[in-house]
């Protein structure tokens, strides 16, 4: 096991480590997905369900990204993208809104170096600079430190929404336009893609949606067109690496077409 594994969460019964063990066999370590995407949902009704308070499960959720980050970097993931915030959440009430924001700068003190040490490049997505002051800054800072890393990716979609981005990219295009920088002959789907805030970077393969909901919500409207999707009903707290292996193996056993024939 990598050393920087040595904090996981291991399973404490013999059947858990026995199927984690059986799940590590059956990986293809020669198919795995270049970019994994993850809306992690269902912090709120773990923390519900235990009569704890919702920030209770966001914080328990802020340990399961630890870990799969973790585990994503040893693995050989390339990128790994996480819906941290939406641009919908603002609709929450402000306690919650502040609580998300305060993990967000204590989960970056907190794992910045460790993530460094490891190589792992962080990236944000999303309007950012609409995030208050110390998240912002935090994220930017982050970015900076790790922008040389050759590692694993992480981009936190904060301040997040699919047809944010899309409309931010048409305004982007349409000023390059004005300014006579493009002509609309020129457009295509490689050109808007370059306009994303995730530019340079391969669509996801695999989006995993715990918690049992079915949607989308959102998240990387453009990028998910041919993602192979996984859902679990575990809520993300209790996302584990059990889970993220018997997602990737379910996903090496698909055919992707592409909208083509095999
Ligand atoms: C959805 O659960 C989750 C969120 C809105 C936030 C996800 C954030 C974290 C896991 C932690 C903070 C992130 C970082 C990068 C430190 P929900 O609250 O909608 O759950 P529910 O549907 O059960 O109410």
């Amino acid at each position: 096991m990598p050393r920087w594994l040595s904090f996981w969460r291991v399973p404490k019964n013999k059947s858990d480590l026995k199927r984690l063990d059986e799940l590590t066999k059956s990986l293809d370590m020669s198919k795995l997905p270049v970019h994994i995407a993850i809306i992690m949902d269902g912090n709120g009704r773990w923390a519900t369900k235990r009569g704890l308070p919702r920030a209770m499960g966001h914080r328990s959720g802020v340990e399961s990204l630890r870990d799969i980050v973790k585990v994503c970097s040893s693995l050989g993931i390339r990128y790994l993208t996480v819906y941290a915030f939406s641009t919908e959440n603002w609709k929450r009430p402000t306690e919650e809104v502040n609580i998300l924001m305060d993990l967000l700068v204590e989960y970056l003190k907190k794992e910045l170096k460790e993530l460094h040490q490891n190589n792992v490049r962080i990236r944000a997505i999303g309007r950012t600079d609409e995030l208050p002051e110390k998240a912002s800054k935090a994220l930017v800072d982050a970015q900076n430190y790790t922008e040389n890393n050759t590692g694993l990716t992480l981009n936190l979609a904060l301040n997040y929404g699919g047809r944010n981005e899309i409309t931010d990219a048409v305004k982007l295009i349409g000023n390059d336009i004005a300014a006579g920088k493009l002509s609309p002959e020129s457009i295509n789907e490689e050109l808007i893609s370059g306009y994303l805030y995730t530019a340079g970077i391969p669509d996801p393969d695999l989006l995993i949606r715990p918690s049992g909901e079915l949607r989308i919500s959102n998240f990387l409207l453009w990028q998910a067109a041919y993602s192979e999707f996984w859902y679990s009903p575990v809520l993300w707290p209790d996302f584990r690496r059990v889970h993220l292996l018997e997602a990737i193996i379910d996903y090496q056993s698909r055919q992707r077409r592409f909208g083509g024939l095999k």
